[in-house]
């Protein structure tokens, strides 16, 4: 029965891996805004990759349409975009059967001429943060002012703008300004919270686990005991149940075949009961 037990540890523990393996969506190249006409190639990197994972999005038009589907060319795991427009700005996220599983990311296509290059995924506190000021037609990179929340933060002569060991007070809406070429659209910028050791555990499969990741991992296991316990016990009711019944049975057939001839009497009611119970035993 110990290793019943054992057995049912290592099946809850093995669902459990599998429920908390997360998908990453990564855009390439990596920045939030886009100009009209660029190339993208958006991929959905998992530990497993037969999990089949489809990537969707929402834009002002469409709700949740996937890859393929009047948008994008699906090649293998990436998606690509060879001509992104305006409309394609929106929200994008990697899915499997059972619901969203990915981070999101929020992209602007612009038709304009100023983009601001930051981070598509969420930034670690205590990381530094790279943000660029482009435009479409300057190769090289033009002075450029910073804005955070509507307001001037800084202007840079290289056009780049380095934030060192982000914390959460540097999260915001940002966006930058080249002069005599125009302003970039906003983008938010998320700073999460460095894993505390407690959830190293989970590093490995969720990279930065959100409070909320928590608190499913911890809904997804009292699920799963809900669920399998009271299976558990019933599972061995009835095997112990067969064990009595088998011993029973054992008894009634070795009486049986002793005595041939009240058998032979027995109705086939009777027998077909017994011929029920002894392949029920061998079950
Ligand atoms: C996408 O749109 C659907 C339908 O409007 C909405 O329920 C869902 O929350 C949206 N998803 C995201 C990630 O914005
Ligand atoms: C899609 O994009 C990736 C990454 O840029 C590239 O390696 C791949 O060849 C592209 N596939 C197609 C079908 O365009
Ligand atoms: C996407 O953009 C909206 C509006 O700016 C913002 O509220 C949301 O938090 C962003 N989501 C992500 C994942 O950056």
């Amino acid at each position: 029965m110990k290793n019943t037990s054992v057995l049912w540890l290592l099946f809850l523990i093995s669902l459990l891996s599998c429920s908390t393996n997360q998908a990453r969506l990564t855009v390439s190249p990596s920045s939030s805004q886009v100009f009209e006409g660029d190339f993208l190639s958006l991929s959905c990197e998992e530990d497993d990759s037969s999990a089949g994972w489809t990537l969707r999005r929402n834009t002002s038009k469409q709700q949740r349409t996937q890859c393929g589907d009047g948008w994008g060319k699906l090649a293998g795991s990436s998606c690509n975009i060879s001509y992104i427009d305006p409309l394609d700005s929106g929200v994008y996220w990697c899915e499997s059967r059972e619901g969203p599983i990915s981070n999101m990311v929020n992209l602007t296509v612009t038709g304009g001429s100023v983009i601001l290059q930051s981070p598509v995924l969420p930034v670690m506190e205590g990381d530094d943060v790279t943000l660029l000021c482009k435009t479409k037609t300057t190769p090289s990179n033009l002075p450029a002012a910073f804005y955070k929340d509507g307001s001037l933060i800084r202007k840079q002569p290289t056009g780049h703008m380095t934030i060192q060991h982000v914390s959460r007070s540097d999260e915001g809406l940002y966006k930058c300004d080249i002069s005599g070429h125009g302003e970039s659209p906003s983008s938010w910028i998320t700073v999460t919270g460095r894993p505390t050791t407690t959830s190293s555990l989970f590093t490995s499969t969720t990279p930065s686990p959100s409070p909320a990741l928590l608190a499913d991992l911890v809904l997804r296991v009292f699920f799963y005991l809900v669920v399998f316990t009271p299976y558990f016990i019933s599972t061995l009711l009835v095997v112990s149940l067969y064990q009595h019944r088998a011993k029973g049975n054992d008894e009634l057939i070795s009486k049986v075949t002793a005595t041939p001839n009240q058998a032979g009497q027995r109705s086939a009611k009777d027998l077909d009961d017994i011929v029920a119970v002894t392949t029920e035993h061998h079950f």
